[in-house]
């Protein structure tokens, strides 16, 4: 598999500060040389910066709305780009970046008259609009984009909506009112963690994997550090307690290798500011190889940074 690391430093999804970092604490725990080691070509494509795109009349209430409209139309561009001849994976950034990495690998696929399919592993549902966020955040709001809802002045139009059903959120366990209510009138998918400790994470992830086969879809993974427990995954500014394992985040990889359905990948809101000798960066790292054929008998022996 030839792999585009596409560097996206997005810092401004949330009021907090240090995702910008998260590209080079990935690069720092060697993303690159884990997936040539697999015998993937890797091409680093360095770090992407936001296109310049007019204020105008943006939702005043949210937080740095402008810049992170110019990042959704240069990451929409790179994605389009390199959906060409390769498997994208987004280095973020917080996950406003997948505003554009999801708009852009769906355009894709539309080109491709195939039907564009998403896994969203995350404590959060981000499906506000800029209308419905209490927070101002951004990084709140992709699914709420992608889907076709409607508050996203200056974004790039969504001329091909994700079908709900062909979404499917896996580790929920924070969701606010405005969005829950929107989300249990909505077709997405979602196991929230008490779905996957009564059930485990297989199931559910099985399920939706064979949906995206029959339907010969492309599935973009999105992958938000607070998916984990924050006892293993310091390094993120909203963490929940009470997530995803390291196993139980090695299975779901591991599956969609097997699965080879994986057309693209974000790694998003890693904070390197707040996280513990590169724990956290070198977890994302592991869990992406994971992704791309590594085994559990093939994991070798790290030194931390
Ligand atoms: N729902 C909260 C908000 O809108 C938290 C969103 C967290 N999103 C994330 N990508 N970590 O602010
Ligand atoms: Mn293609
Ligand atoms: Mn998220
Ligand atoms: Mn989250």
């Amino acid at each position: 598999i030839h792999c585009r690391l596409i560097g996206a430093p997005v810092d401004s999804g949330r009021v907090g500060r240090g995702c910008l970092m998260g590209p080079d604490a990935m690069r720092t725990a060697r993303l690159a040389e884990a997936l040539a080691d697999l015998g993937h070509d890797v091409t680093d494509m360095g770090n992407l910066s936001p296109d310049d795109v007019p204020g105008g009349d943006v939702p005043p209430h949210i937080h740095a709305y402008t810049e992170t409209a110019g990042w959704t139309h240069a990451l929409s561009r790179a994605a389009r780009a390199a959906m060409a001849d390769s498997v994208p994976i987004f280095l973020g950034g917080d996950h406003s970046l997948s505003l554009g990495s999801v708009h852009g690998v769906a355009e894709h696929a539309a080109a491709e008259g195939r039907p564009q399919f998403v896994l969203w592993l995350d404590a959060h549902s981000d499906f506000h609009t800029p209308d419905t966020t209490s927070s101002g955040n951004m990084h709140g709001t992709p699914l709420g984009y992608l889907t076709g809802r409607a508050g996203f002045p200056g974004m790039p139009d969504v001329a091909h909506p994700l079908e709900e059903r062909n979404i499917c959120i896996i580790g929920l366990r924070s969701v606010d009112a405005a969005e829950k209510e929107a989300l249990q009138a909505s077709d997405i998918r979602r196991h929230d963690m008490r779905d996957i400790d009564e059930h485990g994470i297989a199931k559910p992830l099985s399920a939706f994997l064979d949906e995206v086969s029959r339907a010969n879809g492309a599935l973009h993974v999105s992958l938000d550090v607070d998916f984990l427990d924050p006892a293993v995954a310091p390094a993120v500014g909203t963490t929940v307690p009470g997530g995803a394992t390291v196993r139980e985040a090695h299975l779901v990889m591991e599956m969609l290798h097997d699965s080879e359905l994986m057309t693209s990948l974000d790694l998003v809101e890693l904070n390197p500011a707040l996280d513990e000798r590169g724990r956290t960066a070198q977890l994302m790292v592991d869990l992406a190889a994971s992704a791309l054929g590594r085994r559990v008998f093939d994991r070798p022996t790290t030194r931390l940074l």
